[in-house]
């Protein structure tokens, strides 16, 4: 492996207290950069070849702890929808354990998530939102070579198991200077978890580790009791898929329409997202892009919403400001922090050349594994119909943009839990003596 190894400590460190080397690499750890990579959806019809296939997998399921090692090709992740938990054999009462939500599935809860008209599951693409989704496979890697010899250490796995079928594929990769087909750069923000090891310490105060992982005391100093067994719940986590189409010609039409110059075009833009493009945040570069500070860990998120309470810099309805308002509750602290998720997120599909206002046909987008909660109404990520408003604070009169299209369109989701290392191992051994 030619590439430089991330070293596991650097001064600023968060102490490991969490269990890493029981929990997937997937939770705790960013993606490689630049990445390529690969979901492979599986179905379970047999619980004995898939427990077969599970035991064959579990020496390649990247942890939390190894993630960074040159000798790991690239990283498997594993994770199972409430009928590949069904699938495998696990008991009755510990499937009757699990949280309701991921009982019924994501596709039944289309009300709730605001999943219809064309967002709706019966235009997800298929096998999304049926009984035929069981084990989640994503595998990341740093180039196409060891790709490869991860999807094959996964085609291994069931080979010879007939009752394993392989019912969905895609491949991912990361798009120039690791934007988004929106053209916005991403992955810029996560919330550090208490316990958990390396990571840049921020101005941020660490999120304790139960609010993402199960077993740790959460955000109010109480530790999950179910799932259940303990044996399955330890280190486990659970995540939301989102597959998500991106038109970026309607987006860049969009900004057209509104603006009289590029320059407002991305002051519009940015305003949408609470960022410029680079990167930098709309509240310490309000009027101006600022692209090393947007390029800057150090410093694209030392900042808070605390001295823009008007929303003259960042709108309260910017995508970064509504799905994490910081501290702009002020005296809500404790509940903005239970309002964190983690972010997994890859990208897929070409980038639409620069200045190209139709669009190509092109499949690309974003696929969105959200571990932890939250979903709400943003101008990029809303169900947008044509009727939507948008609202810029700004001197002396705000601005309201009207008629926002949809610019993005849900292609598929899923609910999944995602074992730690010993559950998998139990989860491999159901029905044998040792279980
Ligand atoms: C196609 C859909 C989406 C697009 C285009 C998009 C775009 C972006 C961009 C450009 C950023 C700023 C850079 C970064 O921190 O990574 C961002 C941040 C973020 N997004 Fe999204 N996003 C999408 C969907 C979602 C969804 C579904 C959620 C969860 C409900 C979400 C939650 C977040 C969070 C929590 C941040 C960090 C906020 C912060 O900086 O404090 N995004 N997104």
């Amino acid at each position: 492996m030619s590439t430089t190894p991330v070293p596991i400590t650097e001064a600023g460190d968060i102490p490991v207290t969490v269990e890493a080397g029981d929990v997937q690499a997937i939770v705790l750890r960013p993606r490689p950069k630049p990445y390529r990579g690969e979901y492979v959806i599986l179905r379970i019809g047999d619980a004995g070849q898939g427990r077969e296939m599970l035991r064959r997998l579990l020496p390649h399921i990247a942890t939390a702890d190894e993630w960074w090692l040159p000798s790991l090709p690239g990283w498997l992740g594993i994770a199972f929808t409430f009928e590949g938990l069904k699938a495998l054999g696990v008991p009755q009462a510990s499937l009757d354990s699990f949280p309701i939500e991921f009982r019924q599935g994501m596709a039944a809860r289309a009300e709730v998530l605001h999943d219809w008209g064309a967002n709706a599951p019966e235009n997800w693409e298929h096998p999304f939102g049926t009984t035929e989704v069981h084990v989640a496979l994503a595998i990341y890697a740093r180039n196409d070579q060891d790709l490869g010899r991860v999807l094959e250490l996964a085609r291994q796995a069931h080979a010879e198991l007939p009752q394993i079928s392989v019912v969905y594929r895609m491949q991912f990769g990361e798009l120039p200077e690791g934007r988004n087909p929106f053209g916005f750069k991403d992955g810029l923000h996560n919330p550090p978890v208490e316990g958990s090891g390396p990571a840049r310490a921020g101005s941020e105060a660490p999120i304790k580790a139960g609010e993402f992982i199960l077993g740790y005391p959460d955000e109010n100093g109480e530790t999950a009791q179910a799932p259940i067994p303990e044996q399955l719940r330890l280190n486990g986590t659970f995540v939301a898929l989102r597959k998500f189409h991106m038109d970026v010609a309607a987006f860049r039409r969009y900004l057209r329409a509104q603006a009289s110059s590029p320059g407002e075009e991305e002051l519009i833009a940015a305003k949408m997202v609470g960022r410029w493009r680079s990167g930098a945040p709309l509240t310490l570069a309000p009027d101006r892009d600022d692209p090393q500070l947007g390029s800057d860990p150090s410093r694209n998120n030392a900042f808070s919403y605390a001295d823009d309470m008007k929303g003259l810099k960042c709108p309260f309805s910017a995508h970064i400001r509504r799905v994490n308002p910081r501290d702009a509750l002020r005296d809500e602290v404790v509940a903005v922090n239970l309002h964190h998720f983690l972010r997994r997120g890859t990208n897929y599909g070409p980038p639409l050349p620069e200045g190209v206002l139709e669009d190509d046909g092109a499949e690309r987008g974003g696929v969105f594994l959200l571990i932890g909660h939250g979903t709400e109404q943003d101008p990029l990520i809303g169900n947008n119909d044509g009727n939507g408003d948008f609202t810029i604070p700004q001197r002396p009169v705000r601005r309201r943009l009207h008629g926002l299209p949809r610019f993005v369109t849900v292609r598929g989701g899923e609910y999944c839990f995602i074992p730690g290392l010993r559950a998998l191992r139990w989860l491999a051994n159901l029905g044998s003596s040792t279980a």
